[in-house]
C-alpha cells in the first residue's frame, strides 16, 4: 500500500522572501536563526517590511544540541504570550530548531521527553504555525516534519516525531543562497543528493517519491559542479534550491537510509559537516544497492545510465571533480573503525530500511 502525506504549502522562486510578512499575517512571531551578519540582515529586512518579531532566537549552531534548545524554551516561556508563528531562517539547524521550539510550547521537559522516548507525549505537542525559510539548498527540512536535535553530552541524536513538525509554509528564495561559500555549497548540495538517493534505496520508496528523487539527483549531479565554479549564478542556484526541495519531498515520505546512519558518528565524533558526512559514501552505498530490487535499479539507471557498474565509476568522478574524498579514513576513523561503523549501521534502523547489502572491501 502506498501512502503519501505532505501538507506544506510552498512559495518558490527569486523574490519569495518578500512574501514572508504576508504569510505571517500580523500574528505574533518568533524568528529562529543564527547569530551572524547575513541572518541578522535578513531579520532586519523582514522587520522593516512590517511587524517586528516578538523574540529573535539566534543561538542556533550547526547540529542543535540540548543546552541551547533548553535555553530557548526557557526564553519562550517567559514571554507574555507564546508566539503564533515560528519562522525558521537558515539551514537545516535553524529550521529544525524552529520546529522543535514550536511544538514544545516552551515546555522543555515535554520536548525532551518526546525526543528521548522516540515520540512520547506527542498528543501534548503544540501546533503553532511554522514557516521555513532556507538560506541554503540541501536540507529539505522546509518540506518535511523531521527536526534533528542532538544530545552530545550523552552521545545521542533525536527527532521530533509528529506531523506538527511539518511547516505550514516553505518560503524558498534562491537569492538567499547566492552568498553561500563554495565549501557550504558543496556540502549542502551533497546533502540534497543524499536525500534523493537515500529515498531511492529505501524500502519505503514508492511510485510518487521515485520520479521526484530521480529528477533531484540528476539535477544535483549535473549542475552542482557548474555552480561551484559560478557561485553567483542565480539560475544554477534556483535549480539547486528546486532539487533540494524535491529531494526533501521524497525524503519526507521515505526518511533516510544507511548513508545518513553512517554520517552521524562522523559528525558527532569527528565534526564532519553533515552533507559531506552523508555524501562522501554515496558511490560506495550505491554499489551496495545494485541488484537487490528492480525498482531501485530502474531508478538508478535513470540517473546513471543502464550500466550501473560504470555508473558507480562515473559517480566517483563527480566527487573527485568536487574535491570531496571518498575515503572514510580521511574523515577520522581508522579502516577497522569504519568497518565496524558499517556493520553497526547495517543492523540499525536505517540500515534495515536499506534495500541493498553492505560489502566490506
Ligand atoms: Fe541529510
Amino acid at each position: 500500500m502506498t501512502e503519501f502525506y505532505n501538507p506544506v504549502k510552498a512559495v518558490f522562486g527569486p523574490g519569495s522572501f518578500d512574501k514572508l510578512q504576508q504569510l505571517i499575517a500580523n500574528r505574533i512571531y518568533a524568528i529562529v536563526t543564527y547569530d551572524e551578519a547575513f541572518s541578522m540582515q535578513l531579520v532586519r529586512r523582514l522587520e522593516d517590511a512590517g511587524r517586528g518579531a516578538e523574540i529573535i532566537i539566534n543561538n542556533v549552531k550547526a547540529n542543535p544540541d540540548f543546552p541551547e534548545v533548553k535555553a530557548a524554551c526557557e526564553a519562550l516561556k517567559k514571554l507574555p504570550k507564546f508566539p503564533e508563528v515560528f519562522v525558521g531562517l537558515g539551514g537545516g539547524s535553524a529550521i529544525d530548531t524552529a520546529k522543535a521550539l514550536a511544538v514544545s510550547g516552551g515546555d522543555w521537559e515535554l520536548l525532551k521527553e518526546h525526543l528521548i522516548t522516540g515520540g512520547g507525549r506527542a498528543d501534548e505537542l503544540k501546533k503553532p504555525s511554522i514557516i521555513a525559510v532556507p538560506t541554503n539548498a540541501g536540507t529539505g527540512s522546509e518540506v518535511s516534519l523531521g527536526a534533528v536535535i542532538w544530545d552530545r553530552a550523552n552521545g545521542g541524536k533525536w527527532g521530533v516525531r509528529s506531523n506538527h513538525g511539518f511547516p505550514d509554509y516553505a518560503v524558498v528564495d534562491p537569492e538567499l543562497t547566492l552568498s553561500l561559500p563554495r565549501d557550504q555549497t558543496i556540502s549542502t548540495g551533497l546533502d540534497a543528493l543524499s536525500h534523493a538517493l537515500e529515498s531511492i534505496w529505501q524500502t519505503k520508496r514508492n511510485f510518487i517519491t521515485q520520479p521526484i528523487a530521480e529528477q533531484a539527483a540528476r539535477n544535483v549531479i549535473r549542475y552542482l559542479p557548474l555552480l561551484v565554479d559560478d557561485l553567483t549564478n542565480l539560475e544554477l542556484r534556483t535549480t539547486m534550491s528546486a532539487a533540494a526541495m524535491k529531494a526533501g519531498i521524497a525524503l519526507s515520505q521515505t526518511r533516510t537510509s544507511i548513508a545518513h546512519q553512517l554520517s552521524y558518528d562522523l559528525s558527532l565524533n569527528y565534526g564532519v559537516p553533515h552533507g559531506i558526512a552523508c555524501g562522501f559514501s554515496l558511490p560506495m552505498v550505491m554499489s551496495w544497492s545494485i541488484g537487490f530490487d528492480r525498482n531501485c535499479d530502474e531508478s538508478l539507471k535513470t540517473i546513471f545510465g543502464d550500466n550501473l557498474g560504470s555508473g558507480v565509476r562515473d559517480f566517483e568522478k563527480f566527487f573527485d571533480r568536487l574535491g570531496v574524498s571518498r575515503n572514510p579514513t580521511t574523515y577520522g576513523p581508522s579502516k577497522n573503525e569504519w568497518e565496524k561503523m558499517v556493520m553497526d549501521a547495517a543492523s540499525g534502523t536505517k540500515g534495515k530500511n536499506f534495500l541493498g547489502k553492505p560489502k566490506l572491501s
